[in-house]
């Protein structure tokens, strides 16, 4: 049998998707076509007002599903679609919510099937998730957000809203989320919390050592998989700070990230963060020496000159130097480093685990990794190996992720 890929916290998962009105409805047909990518089936609910910006027609064909829009469904047996299909649901998903469908919600009204469904389901067993659609007006407002309030308080899972162009053309807060967005906070509400109350700190992707001011030193770690690490820790619950190289990746949600350049920037930032921090995860390839000096203009070639000759200085070892810092030895910090080597995996590993001083770390064939979606890992620590299969690196992430919750509550116990 396959093992579960904790990365997919939606397979499997049963979901009513409810819209209510607004012209946020568009972005769920979307929804619902990454929910049923990720492996979860759809039940789509349509309030009367929903139906206005998108057909019933479209969402049965995304959801391969035939949709309920009224209360007097007769294809129910018992004519009491409210209670069959909130029973049946992992989860009810209102987007969009309008303001108006959560004023109603907040009252307990149920007249007609979605309200009286969400009215309807078994508190305690079917979590409520909303994400909020509306002009900015109508979300500052005092009474939608006394009412998003007390729906919180209510046990319902109210999501943020973006920021941007609405479409009345006005600028504010107030407008769904993206359904890639939503997705990301839809397989995060359904990933274990395996790291709450944590704090990582995550180093990723290259450095760059200039030469000059057009030139510099780099190398060709992509940073995907400490951006995955981050998304994986953050899905797990943790507060994640992000330090990355100069890389071309998007922050992952809910991610706290901070951008460096150079080795010596990504130790100033680390510092400070890692003063907070429970765990560090150094997937940084930080180069090893910068120049002595950056010449402050462009180095010109001279006909028949000789090629310049430049000096290096040591970078500071970050992983190393924080593995020794007091937290650490404390037991208050714990690092994890990563290996990028070309041969012979495991003695480089073990011997750099020694070397670096931490408890952890994961070692990868740098030349088989470098700027691909997928990896293999070997996870090393001071009682042995664990071999984690070539898999896409955010499932790599998430099994890392379980790895070091686990070693966490061995250190507190
Ligand atoms: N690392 C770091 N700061 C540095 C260099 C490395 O934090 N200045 C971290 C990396 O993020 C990684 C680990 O240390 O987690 C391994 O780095 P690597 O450069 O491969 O180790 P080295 O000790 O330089 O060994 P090698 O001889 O393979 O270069």
């Amino acid at each position: 049998m396959q093992p579960m890929d904790p990365s997919q916290a939606l397979a499997g998962k049963h979901l009513v998707l409810g819209l209510s009105g607004g012209i946020a409805c568009y972005k769920a047909a979307e929804l619902c076509r990454a929910l049923v990518k990720a492996g979860a089936t759809v039940q789509v609910l349509m309030t009367d007002a929903a139906a206005q910006f998108i057909t019933p027609v479209t969402m049965q064909a995304l959801s391969g599903r035939p949709v309920y829009t009224s209360q007097w469904d007769a294809r129910e047996g018992n004519n009491m679609a409210h209670i069959n299909l909130s029973r049946q649901a992992g989860a009810i998903v209102v987007a969009p919510a309008s303001a108006d469908f959560m004023a109603k919600l907040l009252h307990g009204g149920a007249d007609e099937l979605l309200s009286l469904m969400c009215l309807a389901r078994p508190i305690d067993k079917v979590p409520l998730i909303l994400a909020p659609a509306m002009n900015r007006e109508m979300y500052g407002h005092p009474a939608t957000q006394r009412n998003l309030t007390q729906l919180r308080s209510d046990g319902a899972h109210v999501l943020g809203v973006g920021a941007g162009e609405q479409a009345c053309g006005e600028v504010g807060d107030g407008r769904m989320l993206e359904p890639e967005e939503l997705l990301e906070e839809l397989q995060a509400f359904f990933t274990p919390k395996r790291l709450a109350g944590e704090r990582v700190l995550v180093t990723a992707g290259p450095t760059y050592e200039a030469i000059d001011p057009v030139r510099g030193i780099t190398n060709l770690s992509s940073g995907k998989m400490g951006f995955a690490i981050a998304q994986a820790a953050w899905r797990a619950g943790a507060e994640v700070t992000l330090v990355a190289g100069p890389v071309s990746l998007a922050t992952p949600r809910g991610v706290r990230r901070i951008d460096v350049r150079s080795a010596e920037q990504m130790w100033q930032a680390v510092q400070p963060c890692a003063e907070q921090a429970s765990v560090f995860v150094a997937t940084a390839a930080v180069a090893d020496w910068r120049p002595v000096s950056a010449a402050d203009q462009k180095i010109k070639k001279t006909e028949g000159g000789a090629a310049p000759a430049l000096s290096f200085t040591e970078n500071t070892d970050i992983l190393a130097s924080l593995a020794r810092s007091e937290r650490a030895r404390s037991g208050q910090l714990y690092c994890v480093g990563f290996a990028a080597e070309s041969q012979d995996l495991l003695a480089h590993a073990q011997a750099k685990r020694e070397r670096k001083g931490v408890p952890l770390l994961v070692g990868n064939i740098g030349p088989q990794t470098f700027g691909l979606d997928d990896n293999a890992l070997l996870l090393v620590d001071a009682h042995g190996c664990e071999e984690l299969p070539r898999a896409p690196k955010l499932q790599l992430a998430c099994r890392l992720i379980e790895r070091i919750a686990q070693d966490l509550r061995k250190t507190s116990s």
